[in-house]
């Protein structure tokens, strides 16, 4: 019998069309012969469809028309098996449209890579590929990610971080902070964003004003840091899991502007998701920058816990020769296949490595205890006094 294989992509997310593009590529390169792949999709409003049409990129241009020919879908847990049916239930709906056996979520950004999707298929039980919530949620959060990072020895920019509602009751007091700590000209960041949203440089206290105030509509908590000037960014992709993980080799995203942008990461010269956007690959770098960045990614990787493929990215400051870890997109654009094509792995080697870790993680899951047989709810009745009895 073929695994049925649910690909989740969309949600209520910035990066929801990414989703989009990214999943569709990776359905693509799913071997068909061996497994059935059913696409889910989870539109703004976090509805859940499924349905063929949802296969083409092109019905996404009218999502109305799209819609109405998917289906709207309700995931339910039976004993053995996890169904997926048409939703609002009718007589003539009765029976299962597919059962599922494993979930790869393809999503980016708030709302689904940060674990919370991760949650859902977590809590009812539903094996899936990609990082657990915990790697999810600290990859997701800028300020936590950079607390676990710098806790493990490795390189992060320093930063100070606060709370957008303490700027707005007393924004003298963060100012003074920052000025204490960080130098101009500093670069502010809303926590838990993605694709540069929200991202803007300050070189004096009125730019940064501005660039709070931007951030603060986006996110609760606010990072600043300094703001490389000499600047290099270098990404490289971690490909494994707690165990066993290898680097791809490194890609230097090339910009128009001083800040990668949305256009920049995504539409590219083709416009074809970031498979399309501008890069040089293999990075032109000297063999021990690229060893350095390979183990410091496959060391981020591993110390957050993440499963499946991520992508690190990193900031290389070119006078000092001095090289940071900015983040880690722990379910990155395009599955960062191109990456992996470039090391030697096609795309569709690359997700049959993503099902068996999937398969692995979920073996191994099933010999952890989750529950214990005995009901302490069952022995009120048989006579005990209750938990403090
Ligand atoms: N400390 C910094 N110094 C200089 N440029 C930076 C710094 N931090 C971020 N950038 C620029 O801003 C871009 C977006 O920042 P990043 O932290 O990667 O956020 P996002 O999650 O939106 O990708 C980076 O790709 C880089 O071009
Ligand atoms: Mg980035």
């Amino acid at each position: 019998m073929k695994i049925n294989i649910g690909v989740f992509f969309g949600g209520r997310s910035v990066e929801h069309e990414v989703s989009i593009i990214s999943a569709l590529q990776a359905i693509h390169a799913i071997d068909s012969n061996k497994y059935n792949v059913i696409p889910v999709y989870i539109s703004k409003e976090g509805i859940f469809y499924t349905g063929e049409a949802l296969l083409e990129i092109q019905n996404y241009e009218d999502m109305k028309t799209l819609l109405s020919r998917a289906k709207r879908i309700s995931i339910v847990k039976d004993l053995k098996e996890t169904l997926i049916f048409e939703y609002p239930p009718g007589i003539l709906r009765n029976t299962a449209l597919h059962r599922l056996d494993l979930a790869i979520p393809v999503v980016h950004g708030t709302n689904v890579e940060d674990g919370t999707l991760q949650g859902y298929l977590e809590s009812i039980d539903i094996p899936y590929a990609g990082p657990d919530v915990l790697s999810s949620a600290i990859g997701m959060d800028k300020i936590i990610f950079k607390k676990v990072l710098k806790e493990s020895g490795l390189p992060v920019l320093d930063y100070v971080w606060f709370y957008t509602k303490d700027w707005l009751k007393d924004s003298e007091a963060i100012y003074k902070k920052v000025e204490a700590q960080l130098k101009y000209p500093l670069i502010v960041k809303p926590a838990n964003l993605g694709s540069s949203v929200g991202i803007t440089p300050a070189n004096n206290r009125t730019e940064l004003e501005e660039a709070i105030e931007l951030a603060g509509n986006f996110s609760k908590k606010i990072l600043i840091e300094e703001m490389i000037v000499n600047l290099r960014e270098i990404n490289c992709s971690v490909l494994g899991d707690y165990e066993k993980a290898r680097a791809s080799v490194c890609e230097e995203p090339v910009s128009s502007v001083d800040i990668l942008s949305y256009q920049d990461k995504y539409m590219g010269n083709s416009g074809k998701g970031m498979g399309g956007s501008l890069r040089r690959l293999p990075a032109d770098i000297p063999a021990e920058m690229s060893n350095l960045i390979q183990d410091l990614a496959v060391k981020t990787f591993q110390t957050l816990g993440c499963d499946g493929v991520s992508r690190i990215d990193f900031l290389i400051e070119t006078e000092k020769n001095e090289v940071y870890v900015n983040e880690i997109n722990t379910i990155p654009g395009s599955l960062s296949f191109y990456l992996w094509e470039a090391s030697g792995l096609s795309f569709s080697d690359l997700m049959e490595e993503l099902i068996q870790l999937a398969l692995k993680k979920q073996r191994e899951r099933e010999q952890l205890i989750f529950s214990y047989e005995t009901n302490i709810l069952s022995m009120h009745s048989k006579g005990s006094k209750g938990p403090k009895s």
